[in-house]
């Protein structure tokens, strides 16, 4: 038997109060869908048929890179109904597992041992959760052996089996073969008046399979999606687990609360970061990375013992050993520093390639520049990379000492030890360790007298 897992994506998502189809809202900055996705890869499944609905093709468009089936059910007749659009897609000797589109955090583990259920006995695996409020829910109604019999939707339920706390995940695991059997046998003469997939526990037990249910072993692991609240509180449980994750890795995390990671960040020993930190997709820190706080970090790399201080940000760019950022550093795309840079505070960096031991330390722009080793850039330093139609390239050597609020209007070059005197405005070519300036000779006005105030 093959593993087909079928995931419903067609509702709407009213309460989320948005174009945006439900689904397509975001837990660490990935569409929910695409979280249930990826868990339902790691299951090694032969297919993933998605079925969608709501919002047209929005949804196949904007995940068009995925490998799965999208298939469509134009209107919503029930969840019964959803996975029957799926099953002409499915293999015919597949074992099936329904998941939901919604649901976004169950975790792998869970999963593996409902579709274990029917991939080694072709019983039904339904995956249930005991709630202190079940209310809303589909009820679990047993027989007096404990065997599950049917499940009873909250609209249909009687005063009896509303008492019952035993819920319905939704998550199920049957045969295709029986699949087929069964949902064509549904009617939706109900509250609803849907196709419920519920129903088909009932016609299993007709056919003398079993339903063996299994018990998630946390409830966020089946809990929905229906509003901005509860999308809120599922990306802040992620988030924490996302943290505690790092810290059986070893990372020292000034609050696990206070840590976002929306993409993968990877980390060496030693690592520690403050509160309010955001890493964003592709990450890595090397051995004793220090991360001040509120910092963000974006597709970036940082090699061991980088030292990023507070309020910096860091954006496709690769941080070479040792290096100091911040604080107040922005690093834009296409920086690459390599061992023992320092860059300051209030400095932003754009596309350079600056080599060791150079120092960017005050209140300064270099752009679109390859820099030397040992380079002291002072203070107010602009690189004018950009003549209001082109951008150009700003050289300079090995050595070089730029004196402060000096301006370098490229293309321009500065050779290897030259010194530039402070104040300068620098359009030709700089020789090798020579003394190069640009400014007015200081001059005294003798005799000169402040403005007073006028008298009213
Ligand atoms: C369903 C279950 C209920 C369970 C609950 C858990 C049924 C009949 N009831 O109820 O026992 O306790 O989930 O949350 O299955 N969907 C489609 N197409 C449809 C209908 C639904 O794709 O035609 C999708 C929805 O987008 C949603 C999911 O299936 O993601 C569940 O549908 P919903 O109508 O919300 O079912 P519930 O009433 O919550
Ligand atoms: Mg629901």
């Amino acid at each position: 038997m093959s593993l087909n897992v079928v995931i419903l994506a067609a509702g709407k998502g009213t309460r989320m109060r948005s174009k945006l189809p439900k689904v397509l809202h975001k837990i660490a900055q990935k569409p929910l869908v695409e979280h249930v996705i990826e868990t339902a890869q790691q299951l090694d499944p032969t297919k993933i048929i998605v079925v969608y609905g709501h919002g047209g093709d929005i949804l196949p468009k904007t995940l068009c890179e995925l490998d799965v089936t999208w298939v469509e059910q134009t209107e919503q007749l029930g969840t019964g109904h959803a996975v029957e659009q799926a099953l002409p897609y499915c293999d015919s000797d597949a074992s099936i597992l329904v998941l939901y589109g919604d649901v976004p955090l169950t975790q792998l583990q869970t999963l593996e041992g409902l579709v274990k259920i029917t991939l080694e006995s072709g019983n039904v695996g339904l995956l249930t959760a005991v709630l202190d409020d079940p209310s809303g829910y589909g009820r679990i109604v047993r027989d007096s052996f404990g065997k599950v019999e049917r499940i009873v939707e909250q609209k249909d339920a009687s005063s009896i089996e509303l008492q019952i706390t035993e819920t319905n995940t939704g998550i199920v695991s049957a045969r295709k073969k029986d699949l087929n059997k069964w949902l064509t046998k549904l009617e939706n003469n109900n509250a609803q008046g849907e196709f419920y997939l519920t129903d088909i526990i009932e016609l299993a037990v007709a056919d003398n399979l079993e339903v063996v249910t299994s018990n998630a072993a946390h409830l966020w692991e089946v809990a929905g999606i229906n509003n901005k609240i509860q999308l809120a509180d599922l990306e802040r449980k992620y988030q924490l687990l996302v943290a505690e994750d790092l810290l059986t890795q070893g990372v020292t995390l000034a609050d696990p609360n206070r840590i976002d990671v929306r993409g993968s960040l990877t980390v060496g020993q030693d690592v520690s970061v403050d509160v309010n930190c955001v890493f964003e997709g592709n990450c890595s820190l090397g051995n004793e990375v220090s991360i001040g706080p509120n910092c963000v970090i974006m597709n970036s790399s940082l090699a061991d013992g980088v030292n990023v201080k507070a309020n910096s940000i860091i954006e496709n760019s690769i941080i070479g050993q040792n290096c100091d950022i911040g604080p107040f550093a922005r690093i834009r795309p296409d920086t690459e520093l390599a061992e023992n840079v320092k860059i300051g505070n209030f400095v932003e960096i754009k596309k350079a390639n600056i080599a060791q031991g150079s120092k960017v330390n005050h209140l300064s722009y270099v752009g679109d520049t390859i820099m030397g080793s040992n380079v002291n850039i002072g203070a107010g330093t602009i690189t004018c990379n950009y003549d209001g139609a082109n951008k150009h390239l700003t050289e300079i050597g090995n050595d070089v000492f730029v004196g402060s609020d000096s301006q370098l209007v490229a293309p321009v070059k500065i050779g290897d030890g030259a010194t530039i005197g402070a104040g300068s405005t620098i359009t030709k070519e700089v020789p090798e360790s020579e003394l190069s300036l640009s400014r007015s000779k200081q001059t005294m006005v003798k005799g000169w007298q402040r403005p007073v105030k006028k008298q009213k």
